[in-house]
């Protein structure tokens, strides 16, 4: 059986995964390689499936818990809602296109504000105001649903597809990811 961590630990582990393959995305900057467009990808996968728990399980114990906390957890949505138009427009870029890393760029200082603004303010408050048990039950349920949206093969399980191969063509995709994981879409 797993240690249960609480929400706030799990999504602070995310955000270092993130600044992990932000800093491999960093190191291949300039590049037109195939390469350069998959980490992109796997990047705007992994950020879409950390924004989709924070909206599902994050926020609502905000609003619920913290003083204010309407007001704040509206503010992190319309962060994510514009880091989400970046994405859109990503999607769409070849690293061979001039918009490529200037956008790449733009997305990552988003983020990165946003990553700050939580560490530093919106978690300290949550877990001052909500209970401890609460906190631990929220990251059961983040972690369960990160296993369902695996951003990269497993390396213990080489034959399977990461996530962008397996999600249906068509739509974008953002909005793809983010049907698989709310069930969006589905009847
Ligand atoms: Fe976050």
């Amino acid at each position: 059986m797993e240690a249960q961590q609480d929400v706030i630990a799990v999504l602070i582990t995310d955000h270092h995964e993130v600044e992990e393959m932000f800093s491999e995305l960093e190191q291949m900057s300039g590049q037109t390689s195939e390469q350069a467009k998959t980490l992109a990808e796997q990047v705007v996968i992994e950020l879409v499936r950390h924004s989709v728990a924070e909206e599902e399980y994050l926020y609502p114990a905000v609003r619920e818990h913290v003083r204010g906390g309407d007001k704040l957890a509206d503010q992190e949505i319309s962060e994510h809602a514009d880091a989400e138009q970046t994405m859109k427009r990503l999607e769409r870029l070849e690293p061979g296109d001039a918009d490529f890393w200037p956008t790449t760029e733009l997305l990552m200082g988003q983020i990165r504000d946003h990553i700050r603004e939580e560490e530093n303010d919106l978690f300290p408050q949550l877990r001052e105001a909500c209970p401890p048990e609460q906190l631990r039950e929220l990251g059961t349920k983040v972690q369960r649903a990160k296993k369902l949206a695996p951003t990269r093969p497993h390396p213990s399980a080489p034959d399977t597809p990461p996530a962008n191969k397996l999600l249906a063509p068509g739509a974008g995709l953002v909005d793809r990811i983010r049907d698989a994981l709310t069930g969006r879409g589905r009847s």
